[in-house]
C-alpha cells in the first residue's frame, strides 16, 4: 500500500477552502484529517510518507473538456506525449481530445487507432471525442460502443473543415447522438452566415474588423439557439463549446430557464483578451470564435460569476508561429495552445478578487467531471476519488512566455502577461509528474478513459 499525506495545506472543493490534510492511499484519496492529525497518523502508520503542503491550496486536478492534441496527422504542432506533458505542467489531469486530427473521428476505426497511439505515452488521462459530420450518422452508434466520451460537432467552419450533417438531417443527428446517453458538444457558429460574410469581404481588407465582421455575433446566437431547440426536441445533452460572445450569453441565459440539460463552456482568451490586443499579437489572436469587444468580456464574466457558463476550458489548439508569421489574418490558422496558462490565468483572477477558489473547482473540475459523466471518480477531492490533484501557490508571480512551454506550439496569446499564482505541483493517481514547473515522473502512466472505465 503506498500512502502518503499532504500536511498543513489548504483543501479547496467547489464549496469551501478547508484546513485539513489530505491522506492519500493507492492513488485514491483515502480522508481529509484535522490539521495535525496527519502527522499522528504517519507516526503510527510506518510507509506512510508526509509532504508539506504549508502555504499552499490542494485543488483536484483540472479536467479540460476541449483540447486538440493533434494526433495523428498534426504531430508537429502536437502530440500525446507534448500535449499531455503540457496538462501535467498545467495542473491539468484529465483532458478529452478533440475529433478534428487526420483522419477525423468518424468511426470506431479512427477511435480504436487513437487509443493504441496513445497508449503508454499519456502523462495525464485522456478522453476521445466523436465526431459528428456530414456522412457518419451510422457510426455514432458504434464510436460510444467502441468508448467514445463524448461528440463533436462543428457547425461553423474551422480547423479541418469537418462539415455538419445537412440542415434538414440535424434532428436524426441529434437524436443518434442522444440514443447513446453521451454528451453532444456543438462548435456554434452559423456556416452559411459566415461563407456569405467571407465572399463578400474577400478583397476589401484584412483587418481584425473585416475577420470579427466575417463572424457575427448573430450567426454564434442562432446556432446556439438552434443546437438548443434540437437539444429540446431530441432530448440530446447539448453543451455549447468556447461561448464568445453578449448575445451567445443571452441565448443561453434564457434557455438554461427552461431547459436543464443545455450546458456550456468559455475559456480564459475571452476573459483575458479582446479586440485591443490585435495591434499587438496579431495573429496569436486568431482564434475561433474571434476574441471580441470589452462588452462580450464583461457579460461573459457575469455568466462565470452567476453559473449561466458552467465550465472553462482551454480550446488549446496548438499552432506553430512559423505557420502564422506572413500570413493575411484569412490564411493564417485559428487557434491557440492554452494547457499550460489556463490554471495561472485563473489564480490570477482570484487574487483580483473576479473568482474564488471554489469557484475554480466547480468551473474547472466538478462541473465538468458531472457533465462528461467523469464523477464520482474525477472532479473531486472526496474520498474513493482519483488522487489527481493539483497544489497552487497564490503567491508566486510568473510572466507567461511562449517559448517557456512545454507544448510544441511554443506560443501563447497571453505572450509577456504577468501573472499571480501558479500550479506548483501535479500528482496523477497518487504519482507526483509535476513540480515546480518541470515533469518529474516520465512513467506515463495516464489512462485513456472511455465511460466503461469510470
Ligand atoms: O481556433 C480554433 N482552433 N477553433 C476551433 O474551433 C478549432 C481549433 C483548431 O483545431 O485549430
Ligand atoms: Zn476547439
Amino acid at each position: 500500500m503506498r500512502e502518503f499525506i499532504l500536511y498543513g495545506g489548504m483543501i479547496v472543493s467547489d464549496s469551501e477552502v478547508v484546513a485539513a490534510d489530505l491522506w492519500v492511499a493507492d492513488g485514491k484519496v483515502a480522508g481529509w484529517l484535522a490539521p495535525g492529525a496527519g502527522e499522528k497518523l504517519a507516526a503510527a502508520r510506518p510507509g506512510v510518507r508526509l509532504i508539506s503542503a504549508n502555504g499552499l491550496y490542494i485543488l483536484p486536478g483540472l479536467i479540460d473538456v476541449h483540447v486538440h492534441l493533434r494526433e495523428p496527422g498534426l504531430e508537429h504542432k502536437e502530440d500525446f506525449v507534448s500535449g499531455t506533458e503540457a496538462a501535467a505542467l498545467g495542473g491539468v489531469t484529465t483532458v478529452l481530445d478533440m475529433p478534428n486530427t487526420i483522419p477525423p473521428v468518424t468511426g470506431p476505426k479512427e477511435l480504436q487507432d487513437k487509443m493504441a497511439k496513445a497508449e503508454g505515452r499519456l502523462t495525464v488521462d485522456v478522453g476521445f471525442y466523436g465526431v459528428v459530420g456530414r456522412d457518419n450518422l451510422d457510426a455514432i452508434e458504434d464510436l460510444a460502443a467502441a468508448g467514445a466520451v463524448a461528440f463533436k460537432m462543428f457547425l461553423g467552419p474551422t480547423t479541418g473543415e469537418i462539415r455538419p450533417p445537412e440542415h434538414g438531417a440535424l434532428f436524426a443527428a441529434f437524436e443518434e447522438v442522444a440514443r447513446t446517453g453521451l454528451p453532444l458538444v456543438v462548435h456554434a457558429e452559423d456556416r452559411e452566415v459566415i461563407e456569405y460574410w467571407q465572399n463578400r469581404l474577400a478583397g476589401l481588407g484584412d483587418t481584425y474588423g473585416h475577420f470579427l465582421q466575417s463572424r457575427p455575433a448573430y450567426g454564434e446566437a442562432a446556432a446556439t439557439e438552434l443546437a438548443i431547440r434540437l437539444a429540446e426536441a431530441t432530448g440530446a445533452r447539448v453543451h455549447i463549446a468556447h461561448v464568445a460572445t453578449a448575445e451567445g450569453v443571452d441565448v443561453l441565459r434564457a434557455a438554461k430557464e427552461r431547459c436543464e440539460y443545455v450546458t456550456c463552456e468559455t475559456c480564459p482568451h475571452y476573459l483575458t483578451l479582446t479586440e485591443a490586443d490585435w495591434p499587438r499579437l496579431g495573429n496569436k489572436l486568431k482564434i475561433l470564435p474571434p476574441v471580441r469587444s470589452t462588452k462580450d468580456q464583461k457579460r461573459l464574466w457575469e455568466a462565470v460569476q452567476d453559473g449561466v457558463i458552467d465550465v472553462i476550458a482551454t480550446d488549446h489548439a496548438p499552432h506553430l508561429d512559423a505557420e502564422r508569421t506572413g500570413k493575411s489574418l484569412w490564411d493564417a490558422p485559428a487557434g491557440a495552445a492554452g494547457l499550460e496558462t489556463m490554471l495561472p490565468l485563473l489564480l490570477d483572477s482570484v487574487n483580483r478578487g473576479r473568482l474564488t477558489l471554489p469557484d475554480v473547482v466547480r468551473l474547472t473540475s466538478e462541473r465538468p467531471a458531472e457533465i462528461f459523466g467523469l464523477a464520482p471518480r474525477k472532479g473531486s477531492l472526496r474520498p474513493g476519488a482519483d488522487a489527481d490533484l493539483v497544489l497552487v501557490d497564490l503567491m508566486q508571480r510568473r510572466v507567461l512566455r511562449g517559448e517557456a512551454l512545454r507544448t510544441r506550439a511554443k506560443s501563447t496569446p497571453f505572450e509577456g502577461m504577468e501573472v499571480q499564482g501558479v500550479p506548483v505541483a501535479t500528482y496523477l493517481r497518487g504519482e507526483l509528474v509535476a513540480s515546480q514547473g518541470d515533469l518529474v515522473s516520465t512513467a506515463r502512466r495516464g489512462r485513456v478513459l472511455t465511460p466503461g472505465s469510470r
